[in-house]
């Protein structure tokens, strides 16, 4: 840093500087949110990056986000703070050569893939999909047509309760959604009988069920900003507080416990990674960059570029 500079000032500076954009995900420290240019969830994440004319995207988040940004703009430097210890264990639940003999092993599906994947799986599928538009595209699709979906068994079943289909899924989970329990959740709600109960759909079906809306982490919010109840039991990694906190600041939200009262466990590591320093750093060297080689890219793209054609 320059003389008296603050590690914010400096920020800003080689933001202004590098014609950088910074990017955020809900699930990021709030004080990486509150510098961002632009906070959303992972469509939002994926369209900002479509769009931007910044020659340098730091994207606080997870290493998937980053791969996107970059297959959607390689021509743009992309970094994401963490680096690939960044990961996200629903990606890593499906390793593309798994994913390969999986599909060999399912002639004649579609194959729709949650954007919680590498790059490499993006590259074997048809259609990527968020939990923001999963429903509808997946909806959009003749109801005979023949599906796989992953790697998130809990949106997939979701998806299949909801249109009455029979996807294959596989079996991948995210460790954080997984780990909500009912009980905790049944619990808390006796305790505060009129909050409502807002969940991730990548959590399992039993807290789906006795949700009052269950969506992305930005439909989630919305929710939480038009409804009329003042007080929410929000079954999600526990970084969105923060932004349902600042749109709602009468309303009250109750992170919900992962497997016990008294864990943190509905926080995502991975996504804490995202730091302050980091965000210096990522401007200041230019490193860790997110690489995709180009045949990985050339064919994940199509996939993606689908998905944002068919959610507009
Ligand atoms: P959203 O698509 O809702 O932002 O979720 C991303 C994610 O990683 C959920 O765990
Ligand atoms: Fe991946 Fe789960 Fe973290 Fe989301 S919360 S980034 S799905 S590990």
């Amino acid at each position: 840093m320059e003389g008296k500079e603050t590690l914010l000032e400096a920020i800003s500076r080689l933001k202004r500087e590098k014609n950088a954009v910074i990017m955020a995900h809900y699930y990021q420290r709030e004080e990486v949110q509150r510098i961002a240019d632009r906070v959303g969830d992972s469509l939002a994440l994926a369209r900002y990056a479509a769009t931007t004319s910044a020659d340098v995207i730091v994207m606080c988040g997870v290493h998937f986000m980053g791969e996107t940004a970059k297959i959607l703009c390689p021509d743009k430097k992309v970094i994401v703070p963490g680096g690939r210890e960044a990961g996200c264990s629903l990606a890593d639940s499906c390793e593309a050569g798994a994913f390969r003999r999986f599909i060999e092993e399912h002639p004649g599906h579609t194959v729709i893939s949650y954007v919680n994947t590498s790059a490499a799986v993006k590259a074997l599928t048809d259609i990527v999909v968020t939990s923001g538009n999963a429903l509808k595209i997946v909806d959009s699709l003749p109801q005979e047509e023949k599906i796989i979906f992953g790697p998130d068994r809990n949106l997939g079943g979701y998806i299949n309760a909801l249109t009455g289909r029979d996807m294959v899924l596989w079996p991948g989970a995210c460790h954080v959604h997984d780990r909500f329990s009912l009980e905790a959740i049944l619990e808390m709600k006796r305790q505060h009988p009129g909050a409502k109960v807002l969940v991730h759909p990548e959590c399992k079906r039993p807290l789906q069920l006795i949700a009052d809306k269950v969506g992305s982490t930005a439909a989630l919010l919305d929710f939480a900003r038009e409804d009329e109840a003042t007080e929410f039991i929000v079954v999600t990694e526990s970084g969105i507080l923060f932004e349902m906190q600042r749109a709602c600041p009468d309303k009250t939200f109750l992170p919900a416990p992962g497997e016990d009262m008294s864990c943190r466990c509905n926080e995502c590591e991975y996504m804490k990674m995202g730091t302050l320093e980091g965000v210096l750093e990522a401007l200041r060297s230019g490193e860790p960059e997110v690489t995709v080689d180009e045949a990985t890219a050339r064919m994940a793209v199509k996939p993606i570029l689908r998905m944002l054609e068919l959610s507009k």
